[in-house]
């Protein structure tokens, strides 16, 4: 009989989930040589009840990703405007776990898709985990949050073929036209950037930062690569979808492990109360920017990453971020695309990784002490052991005074209640990247490219009506735009001009 050594190089006796020692762990226990396996097997019971459940369910949204580590040293002196304990000195050093994304794939997705991406972070601070859920665009496509579960339902896979669907995608986004902006610059070579370290993250919506003394300053947060924004063109990220489909996650992991840390800086753009009332832009649309012009960066520190996890899922896919994760001296606005993310994605988490997933190491505060919150699956803390789980006067609990202000309620009672239709102003910024994207040499060229060749696929009704949007951006554009689709559109009805898969076309006929 072949005897197995049950160690590992480490010097770790194999055993199953329960800490016996196992000695034969490649074969099954059976009656005899050709006889049936026994049910006694409990190491063959162990191994194949914990493979059936391996899986959890993936993101609904920004399925695929990677992380890292790393930390955030405070540069600037910006506690005139927030008491927030992570700000509180220069030199002030925050430990982070970072998960960058794209948004509409699966968790097998190729990395180089014209989607944008996430980047979020999670600060450990001493008051509480702060997660600043970003993307790598300013804007959004939507400003309600209503319309988010229906507008990724167009983004993903048609519920009869499962395939990606064109139609949807621009019959959704021509008939809620306040997504211009962001069509911009996801159709830019914006859209596809050259590796998670060569991008930006924004907050995107507007935050407030608090003080003790009861005022609060509107912010909008800007992390800045220090790599310099690359892009990768149309061409080069459908070669990378094929050839490298891992892309980002390899050169993320591999520019860690090779000492190469990227880095971000943070800057603020601060915008008083009373002026935020008189300001051109709706400070809770998200489709708007702040021209830095009339409202400019201010410096604030520096975000570098230096660590691999150890354990992608334990570490990454585990990681469980909230723009609701939020620490004295920063709190939400009244934008209602950020207050139904308030909600959705601690949400989420309860159902991908159950009602504990505070509890998991990496999404662990570094001071938590919530007795009333008790049990549950996998409560593996320690679940306060004897404390008591109500509010006791025979055992009271310290409660720490945090910033009260006054809220900004007569305005922005008014402005969160009221549909916002689309209006030219919606067109404006959008007009202006138009513009910016013309003084680099092929940008505007590449963008005609880059939405004729996803376009052409769609209806010709939802065709139509999205010549006519790009036209309220620039009249030459709506122009440009229809032209090479219906040619791309013509085209394909005789050849895709891709001749293997022209060739393999031919061999299904
Ligand atoms: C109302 C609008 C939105 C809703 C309801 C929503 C909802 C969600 C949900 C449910 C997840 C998955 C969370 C999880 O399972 O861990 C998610 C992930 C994410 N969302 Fe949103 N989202 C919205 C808008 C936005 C916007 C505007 C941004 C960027 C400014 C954004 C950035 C992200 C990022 C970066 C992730 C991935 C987080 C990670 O790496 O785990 N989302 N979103």
């Amino acid at each position: 009989m072949v005897t197995e050594i049950a160690a590992s190089s480490t010097g770790q006796v194999y055993t199953t989930s329960n800490g016996r020692p196992v000695t034969y762990a490649t074969a099954s226990q059976r009656v005899g040589p050709n006889g049936p396996i026994l049910l006694q097997d409990f190491h063959l019971i162990d191994l194949i009840a914990h493979f059936d459940r391996e899986r959890i369910p993936e993101r609904v949204v920004h399925a695929k990703g990677a992380g890292a580590y790393g930390e955030f040293e405070v540069t600037h002196n910006i506690t005139d405007i927030t008491s927030a304990d992570i700000f509180s000195k220069i030199g002030k050093k925050t430990k982070v776990a970072v998960r960058f994304s794209t948004v509409g794939g699966e968790k097998g997705s190729a990395d180089s898709a014209r989607d944008p991406r996430g980047f979020a972070i999670k600060f450990y601070t001493e008051e509480g985990n702060w997660d600043m859920v970003g993307n790598n665009t300013p804007v959004f496509f939507i400003r309600d949050g209503v319309k988010f579960p229906t507008f990724i339902h167009t983004q993903k896979r048609n519920p009869q073929t499962n395939l990606k669907d064109p139609s949807a995608f621009w019959d959704f986004l021509s008939s809620n036209q306040e997504s211009i902006h962001e069509v911009m610059h996801l159709f830019s070579d914006r859209g596809t950037p050259l590796s998670y370290r060569h991008m930006d993250t924004y907050s995107g919506h507007t935050f407030k930062f608090t003080k003790q003394d009861g005022s609060f300053k509107y912010v909008k947060l800007h992390f800045k690569t220090n790599q310099g924004n690359k892009t990768l063109t149309n061409d080069e990220a459908a070669h990378l979808a094929s050839s490298s489909p891992d892309w980002h996650t390899k050169d993320l992991f591999s520019a860690i492990e090779r000492g190469d840390y990227p880095s971000w800086t943070l800057y603020v753009q601060v915008l008083d109360p009373a002026d935020a009332e008189k300001f051109r832009w709706n400070i809770f649309d998200v489709t708007k920017i702040w021209p830095h012009a009339d409202v400019p960066l201010r410096s604030v520190g520096k975000l570098i990453l230096n660590q691999n996890p150890s354990n992608y899922f334990a570490e990454i896919e585990q990681m469980a971020v909230s723009p609701a994760h939020l620490v004295p001296g920063i709190e939400p606005s009244a934008d209602p695309m950020l207050q139904a993310r308030l909600f959705s994605y601690s949400d989420s988490q309860r159902h991908r990784l159950g009602v504990n997933y505070q509890q998991i190491p990496i999404n662990a505060p570094l001071h938590v002490y919530s007795p009333f919150q008790r049990d549950g699956p996998f409560a593996v803390h320690s679940n306060y052991g004897s404390d008591p789980n109500y509010p006791s006067p025979l055992r009271p609990l310290t409660y720490k005074p945090v910033d009260e202000h006054p809220a900004h309620e007569y305005w922005i009672g008014s402005a969160v209640n009221a549909l916002q239709p689309v209006t030219d102003g919606d067109f404006v910024q959008a007009t202006r990247l138009w513009e910016v994207l013309g003084r680099t040499e092929g940008q505007q060229e590449n963008f005609v490219y880059n939405v004729s060749s996803h376009l052409f696929a769609a209806k010709d009704e939802v065709r139509k009506r999205t010549y006519k949007m790009f036209a309220r951006v620039d009249k030459n554009l709506g122009v440009r735009i229809e032209e090479a689709s219906e040619k791309a559109a013509k085209a394909t009805e005789v050849e895709t001009g891709d001749r293997v898969l022209d060739e393999l076309t031919a061999r299904l006929a």
